[in-house]
């Protein structure tokens, strides 16, 4: 793979560590950001780590991973269940994108249920916790090698 995977990640996920971590664990983002550049080393790729609590933002990046990107890994923290925007930029973009989610959304709130970017994405991987980015990762380097 000659392009780094991009793994994106939306609001609140700054404060992973200290957040509900009943919900999401004790492991901040920066934890997860060491893991998944160490895992996706071992398969041969390479990582470019980014968060941001703004909309606006995560499109951009979309749009950048399109010319930058071989894939994409994306938590879209509760932009999943409200951002049309988002789902339009999953759809955009020629990469394939991993939709991934920390914890397991179908068994929580019902305001969780619904993902806007599961229906634009290549696959989904949910409630694993760091296994989910790992997983994601692993996704995004089988479906560049089937391309
Ligand atoms: C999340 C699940 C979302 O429902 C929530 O809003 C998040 C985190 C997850 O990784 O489990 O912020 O995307």
């Amino acid at each position: 793979m000659t392009k780094p995977i991009h793994i994106l990640n939306g609001p609140n996920l700054n404060l992973l560590g200290t957040r509900e971590p009943e919900i999401y664990g004790s492991m901040t983002l920066a934890d997860i950001e060491f893991a998944c550049e160490a895992h996706a080393r071992q398969i041969g790729a390479t990582t470019v780590f980014r968060q941001s609590n703004h909309e606006g933002q995560l499109i951009d990046w979309l749009h950048d991973a399109n010319v930058n990107a071989s894939a994409v890994v994306f938590n879209p923290g509760a932009f999943t269940h409200t951002s049309v925007a988002l789902h339009d930029a999953v759809r955009a973009i020629e990469p394939p994108v991993i939709e991934v989610h920390l914890s397991q959304t179908a068994a929580r709130e019902p305001f969780r249920h619904h993902s806007y970017i599961a229906s634009a994405a290549r696959g989904s991987i949910t409630g694993l916790g760091l296994d989910s980015y790992l997983l994601g990762i692993e996704a995004a380097v089988r479906c560049v090698a089937k391309q």
